[in-house]
């Protein structure tokens, strides 16, 4: 057996490794889920010797792991850090590397780079003799730009290792509460009966945030929102509200029912996309933290037609979700950062209340920055002339109920599965393709009909057409 494992972090030095991959690995070496003789290599452009690798590392550290820094762990961690500079586009880094790693098992290469560079790391790692027998490689979301370009990288991919070594990054699927929403829909009895066209109205589902690109402006301008969070995060979500019980835990057979939900989507294309969506970009405004630029003016900007912003009515063709729409809605400088699911069931269907309000019960999934749920029933308020209702909510504050538990970042269980080899929270590659055919169709129906962003002012909820895409149906968006 070799002496040392590597994991090599490729992207060693950007702002997803600094803020979510090395606390994450601090934190499982913290509670002793790194094995001993586990290094860590960070491969990245900059030329930087390994101290000053290792000082980006502590300070990022000190931000990001807060009062749960512990000097005693850091000096563990440090010890296991080094650096390799290179141009992962040229062969030169990786002979480098393959030199430093001659004795070591290699268990995983997390590629927190650019999807444009995908393809071109996974061939060199293959022709380097990077990869071995045991090695895994993580991607980030999203896999590519389209479904071309997303199939050009999985072909790279798969000559370089099995599909059952390839774990393709979504950090919504790390979150606790993402993974709680399977608990809460399979091992309760109470909401699945309820769980259909028949008691449920519509469903929303919100991804607000309240920062803007800024440093990310030159990855996020040939993205934008509907391919950096919609094909992704969001249609997890959905997926995981809408899919069918699987009949285990198995990752293939949860993945299985997610492609059965992707491919239920109904089209929306050319000659649905301006009813069906809505594109939008922020202006400068303000936010409680003050003024702030609009997006054209974030650093790296310019002009651009790229949406921070997109809200959709999405449809789910299938015998229990047919008619029921699903709202999706999700913005970069909104007003509060929230991520949320709002299941809103069918009114009474005849109300013996009169002249007081009959609101519907709506169950409320908060994923962030509260974790809870709440359950909105009506009830008789307790005055003694007048028979009136008010809703009145049955909360669960999740972190509140598991109290005693360090809440950990998502990356913390992405990171410790794939070193360990399960798929589980991963996506698989017909998810990702299943989801771009639908989001491709969006983008090609925006082209056609020159649909570009409308803008909205930084601090708001985003276009006022996207309060018309609800209030169209009768409904309103829960803030
Ligand atoms: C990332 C997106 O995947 O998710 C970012 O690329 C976004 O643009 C981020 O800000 C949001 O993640 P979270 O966990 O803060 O909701």
């Amino acid at each position: 057996m070799a002496d040392k494992q590597a994991l090599v972090i490729f992207g060693a030095t950007g702002d997803l490794a600094l803020k979510m991959i090395y606390p994450s690995l601090y934190f499982l070496d913290m509670e002793g889920h790194l094995a001993d003789n586990l290094i860590v290599v960070g491969a990245a452009r900059s030329e930087l010797e390994d101290n000053a690798f290792i000082a980006k590392v502590h300070d990022s550290l000190v931000d990001h792991a807060g009062a749960d820094f512990r000097e005693d762990v850091w000096a563990r961690f440090a010890g296991r850090l080094s650096y390799c500079a290179g141009d992962v586009t040229q062969e030169t880094p990786y002979r480098g590397l393959n030199e430093r790693l001659k004795d070591c098992a290699i268990p995983l290469h997390y590629l927190s780079t650019s999807p444009d560079f995908f393809g071109t790391i996974a061939g060199h790692l293959k022709s380097a003799g990077l990869i071995r027998p045991e090695t895994r490689i993580a991607v980030e979301k999203p896999i590519g730009r389209d479904l071309k370009t997303s199939r050009e990288i999985e072909i790279a991919l798969e000559q370089a290792v099995p599909e059952d070594r390839i774990h393709r990054v979504d950090h919504y699927l790390g979150k606790d509460t993402v993974q709680n929403l399977i608990a809460l829909r399979f091992a309760n009895t109470l909401f699945e009966p309820l769980w259909n066209k028949d008691s449920i109205e519509h469903v929303q589902i919100t991804v607000a945030e309240t920062v803007g690109v800024e440093r990310r402006w030159s990855y996020y301008d040939s993205y934008g929102a509907l391919r950096d969070i919609v094909q992704n995060h969001m249609l997890q979500l959905l997926c995981l509200v809408a899919m069918e019980p699987p009949p285990d835990l198995d990752a293939n057979s949860v993945h299985t029912e997610k492609v059965k939900v992707l491919r239920s989507l109904r089209p929306i294309g050319a000659a649905e996309v301006e009813r069906e969506t809505v594109r939008g970009q922020y202006r400068r405004g303000f936010m409680e933290s003050g003024a702030v630029p609009g997006y054209s003016e974030e650093a790296g900007g310019g002009t651009s037609d790229t949406e921070t912003f997109v809200a959709l009515r999405a449809h789910i063709d299938n015998w229990r979700w047919a008619g029921v729409p699903f709202f999706l809605r999700t913005g970069k400088r909104l007003p509060t950062r929230s991520t949320q699911i709002v299941v809103q069931f069918k009114p009474v269907p005849h109300s013996i209340f009169h002249r007081t309000m009959n609101a519907p019960n709506r169950l409320v999934i908060r994923l962030q920055p509260q974790e809870e749920i709440a359950l909105q029933i009506m009830n008789k308020t307790p005055e003694l002339e007048a028979v009136r209702l008010r809703p009145v909510t049955l909360d669960l504050n999740l972190i509140d109920a598991f109290r005693t538990t360090r809440r950990r970042i998502a990356y913390e269980r992405l990171i410790f599965d794939a070193l360990n080899g399960s798929m589980f929270l991963f996506v698989r590659r017909d998810e990702v393709e299943s989801a771009w055919t639908w989001i491709d169709r969006i983008e090609a129906g925006w082209k056609e009909r020159d649909m570009r962003p409308l803008p909205y002012t930084a601090g708001t909820w985003g276009p006022s057409s996207s309060f018309a895409l609800t209030e169209r149906q009768g409904y309103s968006w829960v803030e």
